[in-house]
């Protein structure tokens, strides 16, 4: 049998998730395609989703606009999802849609990959700046996988609390985790800036030296914010590295193999940068 992939979304044509993908299928020996299907508005949604039904795909991702937009047409989604309230991942079980979300799994997966040190130790300070899906996302996939010691700070405070709603996270302003930055081993920034723009969220000069700083813009690949955490003694980790590894989460669900994402870091980077 062959596996019917498809990616959802709207723009998605510049997206590199084809490209890892097919990989994907490559590398485990599957016979499948993974497919663009572009749904340029959310009025036509519904009537783009029966035909899904009716063309019987194994599975599909779903990107923006749409992780939100996808979940009253699902039979069952995973709790992940469910705390994340989107869905990127959609798979065919029998005969029902379920719904998960790999954005924050994946996501702790390609930090942990890079720093075995942080599995280690659960209780490693870590603070996350922003407060958007994609720092829901990546604080429940931190929650999963049992990290205890976890705090947030955004420009709009509420936001933070909505996430961290129920846990014993903290909440902060960005100007007191920029006060007392050297107090996290582990810095996420999730925000939108640096993205095409030369701006940081919070100045880095305090950070100590080992210090794990990870961004999730990859446009630029070296974003002011990781260039001066560089600079400071920080361990950088590119942003890029999340697409490739809820990539691999979502084809496990949809095949049940872990692929070795071994080498793909490096083609990313190339395609990121327009060199291939
Ligand atoms: P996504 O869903 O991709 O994570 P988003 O929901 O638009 O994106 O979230 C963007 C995040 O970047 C928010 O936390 C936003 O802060 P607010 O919640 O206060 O809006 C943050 N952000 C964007 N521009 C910012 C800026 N100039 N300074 C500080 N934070 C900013």
């Amino acid at each position: 049998m062959s596996l019917k992939l498809k990616l959802i979304g709207y723009p998605i044509k510049l997206s590199l998730s084809p490209w890892i993908q097919s990989s994907f299928l490559e590398r485990s020996g599957v016979e499948g395609s993974y497919t663009l299907h572009e749904i340029p508005s959310k009025e036509i949604f519904g009537e783009e989703m029966k035909k899904l039904r009716e063309a019987e795909i194994n599975g599909f991702n779903i990107t923006v606009p749409y992780k939100e937009t996808i979940i009253p047409y699902l039979d069952k989604i995973d709790i992940t999802a469910e705390r994340v309230g989107a869905v990127n991942t959609v798979s065919l079980e029998g005969n029902k849609w379920v719904g998960y979300n790999t954005d924050g799994i994946g996501y702790v997966q390609a930090l942990r990959d890079k720093f075995p040190d942080m599995d280690k130790d659960i209780d490693v300070p870590i603070i996350i700046l922003g407060a958007g899906g994609a720092a829901r996302g990546i604080f429940h996939g931190l929650v999963q996988a049992g990290y205890k010691n976890l705090t947030l700070a955004n420009r709009t405070r509420s936001k933070c609390e909505d996430i961290t709603n129920g846990t014993s996270a903290s909440v902060i302003t960005l100007e007191e985790a920029e006060k007392n930055i050297a107090a996290y081993n582990v810095i996420i920034q999730t925000s939108s800036v640096g993205m095409n723009e030369a701006k940081q969220i919070i100045d880095l000069s305090n950070i100590q030296e080992g210090t794990i700083v990870s961004d999730i813009v990859y446009q630029p690949l070296v974003t002011q914010f990781l260039k001066q955490a560089g600079e400071k003694g920080g361990r950088i980790h590119y942003g890029h590295t999340m697409l490739l590894y809820q990539a691999q989460k979502a084809f496990e669900i949809w095949t049940n193999k872990k692929v070795d994402v071994h080498g793909m870091d490096e083609e990313m980077i190339a395609k990121i940068k327009g060199e291939k």
